[in-house]
């Protein structure tokens, strides 16, 4: 899989893997994808001549929120998400800033892929939405765990 920056061209196939990996529905609408790929903040997976996942990672100024882990429906479970996520890490652990990401508590794949590279429940809420936990994960903290 190639991992690289999504692009303008890219939004309506990331409306399209959107709504593969949720409910049906997107959970973003074209012009959001757009203002996330101005940003430069969206990197897709490529397999296959094809976008089978995404992720973004969003500088917050002080911290570095990883957000939208999505793997095509038919492409999980083979470590795409693994190696998104390996890619979006390395971007966020050159800015040396924790990072953080919400997730369902019933997500136990997401959830158990999230603390493989060191992430934890930080225990607090999150606002926008009370069901999902919070993880917060230091700079390198696969190559410095905690004792
Ligand atoms: C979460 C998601 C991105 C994982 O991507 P994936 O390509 O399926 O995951 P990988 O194959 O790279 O596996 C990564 C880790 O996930 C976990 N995992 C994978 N398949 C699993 C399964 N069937 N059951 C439980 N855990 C599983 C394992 O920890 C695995 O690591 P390991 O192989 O070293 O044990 C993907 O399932 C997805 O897009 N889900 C829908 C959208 C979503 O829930 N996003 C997260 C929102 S917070």
């Amino acid at each position: 899989m190639i991992v690289k920056l999504a692009e303008t061209k890219d939004i309506r196939d990331l409306v399209r893997l959107d709504e593969r990996c949720g409910d049906g529905q997107p959970y973003y609408e074209a012009w959001l994808w757009q203002m996330h790929i101005q940003n430069r903040d969206v990197l897709i997976g490529i397999e296959e001549n094809k976008i089978i996942g995404a992720i973004r990672v969003e500088d917050n100024g002080g911290s570095v929120l990883i957000t939208d882990v999505m793997v095509d429906p038919e492409y999980q479970g083979r470590g795409y998400g693994k190696k998104l996520f390996e890619s979006a890490l390395a971007i966020a652990d050159s800015q040396n800033k924790p990072q953080w990401l919400h997730v369902s508590p019933d997500n136990n794949r997401a959830i158990r892929l999230y603390e493989s590279f060191g992430f934890s429940a930080s225990g607090q809420p999150n606002l926008d939405n009370f069901f999902d936990i919070e993880m917060v994960r230091q700079p390198y903290a696969h190559i410095f765990p905690k004792p």
